[in-house]
């Protein structure tokens, strides 16, 4: 990478690389914008990026997956305007750090990512925590704040109203544990996953068009909800304070879509704790089984899934060694993610494609789900490998 940074830049550059995962969420579906809980896991795929300064005042940012490079005034940062690509990303995140105070000064980035795009495995928070990082360039930033910052850049300047756990997943996913984020407070438990189990991400390969419109769709609804409940309950401030019995007793006040959404949210948030519970004792029968229940609900009640998602999760349960598989990320395509006993994985990798290449004539891309580290500074020299 800083070969070709150099390449690109000029043979003196001394450039430093950053790093931010993509993730993977076990359980605790569209629950981050409701306050509730979620249980990601970062990956071993993730977003580098080499950065140096520049001379002359302007931010360089070239994607090596598309090639494509484009030049900015870096003392216009602060009144840049979105061009709906894929620059918004880090020009969002360089005007949220110009907006704390942050002196972003002219710079030459290079951006290798191994997160496939339009995935569901969170390419775009890897692309945000990676850029700042970048454009921070070893400058000390509480990693909190970062996270926040980060998802600040993607609702206020991307335009999508998403919640913290991708970016926050980005900044603190540890090797070897899951994560339960509380959405509320903001704190964070690591959680230790069972041995002899693996999870494994398959990718549908389509990103159905309407996924962001029916994704703020569902953050006004979700809304919606919390309105109608708070009529009877004034404490309710978000899905989250709703217990399953409050729900029960206020449901039929609320129109039927928006109770549905109310439903898989309130239900969704008591699954995540189960099955942090069950994974603490082993029980991957029960961890499974709230999976399949979470992957039904966001079919059914939460209305986020697709054809090519449903395929996908029935076809895995079908198979040896699987425990539960669900979608995973905001959903109309993108991936699923089952557990499955280690062992089985071989086999389970190859009898998914083939009834997926059957069914929709396309090869699904699969991946190891690795419980990885946060975004930081790559230090030792290691290959970074192109996706290209
Ligand atoms: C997207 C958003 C997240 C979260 C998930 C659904 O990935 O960026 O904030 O809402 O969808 O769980």
């Amino acid at each position: 990478m800083i070969a070709s940074f150099r390449q690109r830049f000029g043979p003196s550059q001394q450039p430093r690389v950053f790093r931010a995962p993509g993730r993977v969420n076990l359980i605790g579906e569209h629950t981050d914008y409701n306050l509730g809980f979620v249980l990601p896991v970062a990956l071993d795929l993730a977003t580098y990026i080499a950065a140096a300064p520049s001379s002359d005042g302007k931010l360089r940012i070239y994607s090596e997956d598309r090639q494509e490079l484009r030049e900015f005034d870096a003392s216009s940062l602060a009144t840049v305007k979105p061009t709906r690509e894929w620059t918004d990303y880090p020009l969002g995140v360089a005007q949220e750090l110009v907006r704390a105070g942050v002196p972003v000064e002219g710079a030459n980035l290079l951006i290798r990512s191994t997160v496939p795009d339009g995935s569901g495995l969170s390419s775009s928070a890897a692309l945000e925590v990676s850029s700042a990082l970048a454009l921070l360039a070893g400058r000390e930033f509480d990693p909190l704040e970062l996270a926040k910052l980060c998802q600040r850049a993607e609702r206020n300047f991307v335009g999508m109203p998403c919640g913290i756990m991708d970016q926050y997943i980005s900044v603190f996913g540890r090797a070897h544990s899951a994560v339960e984020i509380d959405c509320r407070s903001l704190g964070h438990r690591l959680v230790k996953l069972p041995d002899g189990i693996a999870f494994i991400a398959v990718n549908t390969m389509v990103k159905h068009a309407h996924s962001g419109s029916a994704y703020r769709d569902r953050v006004r609804e979700c809304a919606a909800a919390v309105e109608g409940i708070e009529a009877v309950y004034p404490d309710v401030q978000s899905l989250r304070d709703v217990s399953p019995e409050q729900f029960a007793g206020v449901a039929s006040r609320l129109p039927g879509v928006v109770a549905r959404r109310a439903r898989h949210i309130v239900t969704e948030d008591a699954r995540v704790n189960r099955f942090v519970e069950a994974s603490a004792h082993g029980d991957l029968t029960g961890m499974g089984k709230l999976m399949v229940e979470s992957h039904r609900s966001l079919q059914h009640d939460y209305e986020v899934s697709c054809a090519e998602l449903d395929f996908l999760v029935d076809a895995a349960l079908a198979l040896d060694g699987v425990y539960g598989s669900r979608m995973t990320g905001g959903g109309f395509g993108g991936c699923t993610v089952t557990l499955l006993r280690t062992e089985a994985a071989p086999s389970f990798r190859a009898s998914i494609a083939r009834a997926y290449e059957r069914q929709f004539a396309v090869t699904p891309r699969i991946y190891s789900c690795e419980p990885s580290e946060g975004a930081g500074e790559v230090k030792k020299l290691e290959t970074i490998p192109s996706l290209a």
